[in-house]
């Protein structure tokens, strides 16, 4: 079976490398010849935990090539997903289909009679039935079946998350498309992965009420983090309790700056926004939008504040990338909170073990530093925005003497309490009391 995958970022690149593991011809496509230039030549693109390895033996074993040749690609493919980005359209917060749109009129020039077409994407409900009606008046009387296949990795985990799913989920109209995708997902399917089988339709509102859901638990636990600082709590353990109950779940109760990344912010927008359209409106989500927009203010003031209070200029900040384990920043919290920082009038001096070159274009005025220990040299407050696990074990006595005033802000919860003990910093953490 031979698979050509159109778009070739977090996704689209991923998903490649672990289909041509599983086995198959993969041809993966993009319109950015830099990038497939880097990637023909064997280079990750991205970082991603065990990505080069899997993409070295695949390369080499010629299961996975890549081209900006669409139509090549596609016209020797049965299975065709399209990988490509559906961002956020400025103003009205829907999700910016023009690059599915694109995409998908390329596919139907050159597809051949049967293909199934997978959209990866995460779009809006009706998309898929959209699109087949365009590809279908593009090349009327050509057979083809249109899927949809939302994709639930996570950055940073995305190779383990494609290949140990808790579940595939696979939105489909006819029988070849039913085969097509059990055929593909097989691998996982002997592992006793649950495929739900549905309708194009649940597929995409599946997808977006899941990363709704997830946005809405870790913005609920930012609240009741609030909480236990005015009202004498202790965020971890009130998350800790609640998680031990298997209807709420101990995942995605981490108190922190707000959620960021490629997908919670503009996700939680759109469904917004569908919700807004079909007159089924998504108020918990509208209002987990906002409450989300205001912390990151809010911890933005929060590190102002002990910057003017410890008469510092400069703010040290350890992690820029919206989570750990990968280089991604778009929407990453720090951007926001170090553009208030800077605003306010003080020198930002930030390190990340792996986001500066993407950051580097985004941040004007940051001074970026090749360690944590540099970053805080001479800083009134130290601010740690990224739990990275280099991040976990600092030697704190150090950071103390390097800096000009002592205020330790952990937006992550990093540390405890005994590990502050005879540093002489004045450690403060999220959604603890004390
Ligand atoms: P991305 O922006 O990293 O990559 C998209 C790629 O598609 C780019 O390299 C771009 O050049 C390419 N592209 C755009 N139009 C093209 C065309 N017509 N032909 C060929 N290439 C084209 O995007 P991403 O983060 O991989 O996300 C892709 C989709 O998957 C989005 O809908 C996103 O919401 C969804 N998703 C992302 C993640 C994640 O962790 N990033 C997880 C699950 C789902
Ligand atoms: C998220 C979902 O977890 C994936 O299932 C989904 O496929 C993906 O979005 C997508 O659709 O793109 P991702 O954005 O990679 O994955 O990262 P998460 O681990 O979900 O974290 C998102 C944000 O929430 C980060 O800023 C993270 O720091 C924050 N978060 C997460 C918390 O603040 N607390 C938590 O307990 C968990």
């Amino acid at each position: 079976m031979n698979i050509s995958m159109i778009g070739t970022g977090y996704v689209g690149l991923v998903s490649g490398v672990c289909f041509a593991e599983f086995g198959f011809q993969v041809s993966c496509v993009d319109l950015n010849a830099g990038l497939i230039a880097r990637l023909s030549a064997g280079e990750a693109t991205i970082f991603e935990p065990g990505l080069d390895e899997l993409m070295t033996r695949n390369i080499r074993d010629g299961r996975l090539s890549f081209t900006t040749d669409l139509a090549a690609s596609v016209a020797g493919a049965d299975v065709i997903f399209i990988a490509v980005g559906t961002p956020s359209r400025r103003g009205d917060g829907e999700a910016d289909l023009q690059y599915i749109e694109a995409a998908a009129d390329a596919v139907a020039a050159a597809m051949k009679p049967g293909a199934v077409i997978v959209i990866k994407s995460t779009v809006v409900v009706g998309t898929n039935a959209r699109i087949r009606d365009r590809i279908r008046a593009a090349r009327p009387g050509v057979e083809f079946s249109m899927v949809s296949n939302p994709e639930f990795l996570r950055e940073g985990s995305a190779i383990e998350d494609f290949m140990r799913p808790d579940r595939v989920v696979v939105g489909v109209e006819d029988t070849r498309g039913r085969e097509a995708m059990r055929r593909v997902y097989r691998p996982l399917y002997l592992r006793e992965t649950p495929m739900v089988m549905t309708t194009l339709e649940n597929a995409e509102i599946i997808k977006y009420a899941a990363n709704a859901f997830l946005a809405m638990k870790v913005t609920f636990i930012n609240q009741v983090a609030d909480l236990c600082e005015k009202a004498g709590g202790n965020v971890q353990e009130v998350a800790h309790a609640i998680g031990m109950d298997k209807r709420i779940g101990a995942k995605f109760l981490h108190a922190g700056p707000g959620f960021g990344g490629s997908c919670f912010p503009k996700d939680t927008r759109a469904f917004a926004a569908t919700g807004r359209r079909f007159d089924a409106p998504q108020t918990l989500i509208e209002e987990v939008v906002a409450v989300n927009e205001t912390r990151k203010q809010a911890m933005a003031a929060r590190i102002i504040e002990a910057a003017r209070q410890s008469d510092a200029a400069s703010v040290a900040v350890l992690g820029v990338a919206f989570k750990p384990n990968t280089d991604d920043i778009r929407e990453a919290p720090a951007i926001d909170i170090i553009a208030a920082i800077q605003k306010a009038g003080l020198t930002v001096r930030a390190h990340d073990p792996e986001a500066m070159v993407t950051a580097r274009a985004a941040l004007p005025g940051v001074v970026w530093c090749n360690s944590a220990y540099e970053a805080a040299e001479g800083a009134g407050v130290t601010a740690l925005l990224t739990e990275w696990n280099a991040y976990r074990a600092l030697d704190l006595k150090k950071i103390a003497g390097l800096m000009t005033g002592n205020v330790l802000i952990d937006l992550r919860n990093v540390y405890k309490a005994e590990d502050i003990e005879g540093t002489g910093l004045d450690y403060r953490s999220v959604g603890n009391s004390s």
